[in-house]
């Protein structure tokens, strides 16, 4: 078997406040190397908080999170910071692409900011716009492309640090079903062609159909944890 990349022993999320509120209640997931999962439920059920402890984004207020075998609770908060810009790359709704630049540059930014240099830089470009099947728009402004593409973009752009991990949360949001393949396609590429661990939260019952387990949330526990037999997942 595969290694586990993260790992959620016992975790609750008690949002405190007013009327405090138990988000997620003792969950217990082993996420292995190179699974792409799906995580799927009611609104309400969890799955962005979950996503949010997945990421490091947040801390649970009870359990332990194990990220490539190590305790989070056990390092600052600037520790977990480094481990998660090094490792884990995220993709949220918002595609929040810079209008002003090209496709390429979007792409090529946090690049930039790590201080690649200029051939590096360019290659790493070109090749995770290829993941995504990109290349033909890399000279193309944001307001150009389709939502799908868009997506896409933001696919690419989260492949800077070359993360172990992919975070998405509804990746493909109010698409249509023919971009939605799009985005699948290129979530299908990040692992073959990079070996990454996809984890997407989907109210898309298609897109959940094509991964490899599916996680059913509800009422902030795991009501179904299940690994996919579908013959589509790997056309
Ligand atoms: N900051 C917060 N303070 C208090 N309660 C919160 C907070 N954030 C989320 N919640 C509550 O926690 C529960 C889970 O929220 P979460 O965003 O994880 O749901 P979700 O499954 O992602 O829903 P959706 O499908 O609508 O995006 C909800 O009942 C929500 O109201
Ligand atoms: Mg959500």
């Amino acid at each position: 078997m595969a290694d586990s990349v993260l790992k959620l022993d016992g975790v609750s999320k008690l949002y405190d406040g007013a009327t405090p509120f138990l988000a997620l209640d003792r969950i217990s997931l082993d996420i292995r190397s190179g699974e792409l999962l799906a995580i799927v439920g009611p609104s309400g059920s969890g799955k962005s908080t979950l996503l949010h402890l997945l990421g490091c984004l947040d801390r649970p207020t009870a359990g332990e999170i194990y990220l490539d075998g190590k305790a989070i609770s056990k390092m600052s908060d600037d520790e977990v910071a480094d481990i998660r810009r090094d490792t884990i790359g995220f993709v949220f709704q918002a595609f929040n692409l810079a209008p002003t630049l090209t496709v390429f540059k979007n792409v090529e930014l946090p690049l930039m900011i790590r201080g690649m240099p200029k051939p590096e830089r360019h290659e790493r470009t070109m090749r995770n716009l290829e993941t995504v099947g990109l290349i033909d728009k890399k000279d193309s402004m944001p307001s150009q492309l389709s939502g799908g593409q868009k997506q896409r973009v933001a696919i690419a752009r989260a492949l800077a640090n070359d993360p172990k991990i992919i975070l998405a949360d509804e990746p493909t949001g109010n698409l249509d079903s023919v971009t939605s393949e799009e985005i699948i396609n290129s979530m299908l590429a990040l692992r073959k062609d990079h070996g990454i661990t996809v984890i997407l939260v989907t109210h898309d019952a298609g897109l959940a159909d094509r991964t490899d387990r599916i996680v059913r949330i509800k009422d902030g526990r795991i009501e179904k944890d299940s690994a996919n037999k579908s013959d589509r997942r790997r056309s």
